[in-house]
């Protein structure tokens, strides 16, 4: 960021929070005593009112349309049964009244009229409350479920995204709340011909608040062009910063102003009222999320075969993955041909470390950069380092006990972090864009004057911003 370029953004020196109630992964312990079920409503109702208590802005449920598969089975740790985001939404909309409710939603396998349907109606029936997080999906698995099945290139992905979402907005801008009248939108685009007389009015914030989670060059300046909050994987202070800067520069780049675009990082909180106490905590949550099984399944998705045979406290298995079963788009890490390579990589650092595959997998999926440990003022110190850079406008936490795990964090970080002026005392809003600052957006000219209306229907063709 130029000198120029950061004098145009103004950290608000504020933080928010989000809770990402994660149903498939390793970060979440299912199997204590204390847990929860994934998919029982009482769940996410105590998750999202404990969110509320805490003044959180955002209550986020992720996407995962198949699960991930090894050998041509589903990963049998992998804890099933992810309600679908926007149904659950539209329940915790009516046990909740100012948290924000983010659905995750893809753009290669949904269409845009529908889906602007369902995201209107998510946002009318909450009071002006409903976000979509979009995401391309990085999984080839994902089509074989949808009627075009197969698998779009990155690049590809990014271009129908921006259709897509530019189709959405017209949908939604297509009321005019002045007079109460829909113009009709017709859009015959490269990618989405749509047709469409929207039949909901504009909701209380305008349309919904868009999220954004995807981290490459293209879906940066996807978000810089588009989002207004971006999910990010960059919680670690330096890197936080850093990701700030380009995030500013691309979105002056777009034209926007760069206050415009919120980020908050991916995040897991472990505190105690001691740093001591903080540590044991640590070391006790990361031998619940990783037992012996989670570490051979985990190292299974790498090798692409069976390692049941292997002691999960001995060395990492000699054995060569299998390459042809090892490809990313299937939920394995290590892509076709670098799997020998970087299993040799692994198991050169296990040795030198004198690591277990327990150890090792521990390690490697302890989201080290994402965990905050520490005492609750220790955290709340670090934090309002945060705000003051203006490093981040938030974090998006992901819990790692459901359905107690933000007690902590509401109870004790959310009042020292209040103590250090760095967080809100009270809902802002009774919408989501006015919890998180951002401002109501500008209803395009066009659309305002029918300017472009033809026989009744306004025309207007796909085009980048
Ligand atoms: C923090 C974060 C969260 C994501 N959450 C989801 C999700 O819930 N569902 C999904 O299908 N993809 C999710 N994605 C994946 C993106 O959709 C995208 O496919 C992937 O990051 C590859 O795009 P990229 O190369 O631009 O990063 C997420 C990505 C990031 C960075």
């Amino acid at each position: 960021m130029t000198k120029h370029n950061r004098a145009k953004y103004q950290p608000s020196g504020q933080l928010q929070f989000g809770v990402f109630f994660q149903g498939v992964n390793s970060g979440t312990i299912w199997k204590a005593d204390e847990s929860g079920s994934q998919t029982d409503f009482e769940s996410f109702r105590r998750i999202a009112q404990a969110a509320e208590r805490g003044l959180f802005a955002a209550f986020f449920l992720g996407e995962g349309l198949r699960l991930r598969e090894h050998l041509g089975r589903p990963h049998e740790l992998d804890v099933a049964g992810r309600p679908d985001a926007q149904t659950m939404l539209a329940a915790l909309a009516a046990v909740t009244s100012r948290i924000g409710l983010v659905a995750t939603q893809n753009t290669t396998y949904n269409d845009p009229a529908d889906l602007a349907h369902r995201l209107s109606s998510l946002d009318l029936l909450s009071g002006g409350r409903a976000a979509w997080n979009v995401v391309t999906t990085d999984n080839a698995w994902t089509g074989a479920n949808f009627r075009r099945g197969g698998y779009l290139d990155h690049a590809d992905r990014y271009t129908h995204a921006e259709a897509f979402v530019e189709t959405a907005k017209r949908i939604w801008d297509s009321y005019d709340p002045s007079t109460g009248q829909w113009q009709r939108v017709f859009n015959e685009g490269q990618h989405y011909t749509v047709d469409v007389t929207p039949r909901l009015p504009c909701s209380a914030q305008y349309r919904p608040v868009l999220f954004q989670a995807g981290d490459s060059p293209e879906g940066r300046d996807f978000a810089a062009r588009q989002a207004d909050v971006i999910f990010s994987a960059h919680p670690k202070f330096d890197d936080a910063l850093e990701f700030r800067v380009d995030i500013v520069d691309r979105t002056l780049k777009a034209g926007r102003n760069p206050n415009d675009v919120k980020i908050m990082p991916a995040s897991e909180f472990i505190l105690a009222a001691t740093p001591q106490e903080a540590v044991e905590k640590k070391a006790w949550v990361r031998s619940l999320q990783i037992g012996p099984q989670q570490a051979i399944a985990y190292l299974e998705q790498f090798w692409g075969r069976e390692l049941a045979g292997y002691d999960p406290d001995g060395p990492l298995p000699g054995i060569d993955p299998v390459v042809e079963e090892t490809s990313e788009t299937r939920g394995s890490g290590f892509h076709g041909a670098k799997a020998r390579q970087l299993a040799d990589q692994w198991r050169a650092e296990a040795a030198e470390k004198g690591l277990s595959i327990r150890q090792f997998v521990s390690a490697r999926t302890s989201r080290a950069d994402a965990t905050f440990t520490g005492s609750f003022a220790e955290v709340a110190d670090r934090l309002a380092e945060y705000a003051r850079t203006g490093a981040v406008d938030g974090f998006n936490i992901s819990p790692w006990l459901i359905p107690t795990g933000l007690d902590d964090i509401v109870n004790h970080l959310v009042p020292a972090l209040q103590e250090r002026g760095v967080y809100p005392t009270e809902y802002a809003g009774s919408t989501l864009r006015e919890n998180l600052g951002l401002a109501t957006p500008a209803r395009p000219a066009a659309q305002h004057s029918g300017a472009e209306t033809v026989a009744g229907k306004a025309v207007q063709p796909e085009a980048r911003v």
